[in-house]
């Protein structure tokens, strides 16, 4: 598959058929998603990968959890800025429209909507999930190379004919995910990743992006003075 298409055809879906996903196709997805970079190649990335029996305890437990009502496990990481600026939380709410609207969920149902997000803690139905982790002692940057990895892998299953969905969500839950897990000590759970085969009869609306010119500036012509350098560069050893 052509990178673009890869890329233009990758979205986060939300139902998935049950059609188990061979091992191999997962092992080469990842043995290929390990060749992503991160800053001075320390690959800060820490995957388990869940299949059959373990996954569906792990959608048990959460489901009972959902159905309990109970809190949700404290926080490892802020998900959002309480206070969401322009132009973010617009694009937020755009998200949660088209989201909602597409299930037939009107603007304002929050129950209808809870009850739709609520099939995070089923993996929408996929056979295989993976759940990503960083060492809690690592900073902002290796979050990002954990980002370039977990969409290396998004794009290397279109070229497998599959979808994903990635879920903050399941971060809620991380003490469950811990039970079947048993992650190794000091690692944060970012997120999980649903994985599998589209349910092409879920109705869905592509998501949209902001215009090229909200988002990226062409520095190309000197058109005012430049300013001076506050110091020499140094050199960063990256
Ligand atoms: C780090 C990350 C976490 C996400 N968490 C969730 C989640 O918990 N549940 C969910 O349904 N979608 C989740 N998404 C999917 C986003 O909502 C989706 O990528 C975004 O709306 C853009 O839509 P698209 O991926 O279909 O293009 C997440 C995406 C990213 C990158």
């Amino acid at each position: 598959m052509d990178v673009y298409e890869a890329v233009k055809s990758r979205r986060a879906v939300r139902k998935f058929t049950d059609q188990a996903i061979p091992k191999e196709v997962l092992e080469r997805v990842l043995s290929a998603a390990a060749w992503s970079p991160s800053g001075s190649n320390i690959q800060p990335w820490n995957t388990y990968v869940v299949t059959g029996a373990p996954l569906a305890e792990l959608k048990r437990r959460a489901g009972k959890r959902v159905v309990a009502h109970g809190p949700w496990d404290e926080r490892e990481y802020e998900m959002y800025p309480r206070e969401l600026k322009t132009p973010y939380r617009e694009r937020r709410s755009a998200f949660g429209h088209e989201r909602y609207s597409a299930l037939g969920i009107a603007d304002g149902d929050w129950e209808a909507a809870q009850r739709a997000a609520s099939a995070n803690w089923d993996c929408f139905g996929a056979p295989a999930a993976l759940f990503c982790y960083i060492d809690r002692d690592l900073g902002l940057p290796q979050w990002a190379d954990v980002g370039m990895y977990l969409q290396t892998i998004m794009l290397l299953l279109r070229g497998e004919g599959l979808h994903s969905c990635t879920q903050m969500a399941w971060s809620v839950y991380r003490k469950t995910v811990a039970e079947i897990l048993s992650p190794r000590e000091g690692l944060i759970l970012f997120c999980g990743m649903s994985i599998g085969h589209e349910d092409v009869k879920e109705p869905y609306i592509h998501t949209g992006r902001a215009s090229l010119n909200e988002t990226v500036t062409f520095v190309d012509s000197i058109s005012q003075p430049l300013a001076q350098p506050a110091h020499d560069d140094a050199l960063l050893g990256v």
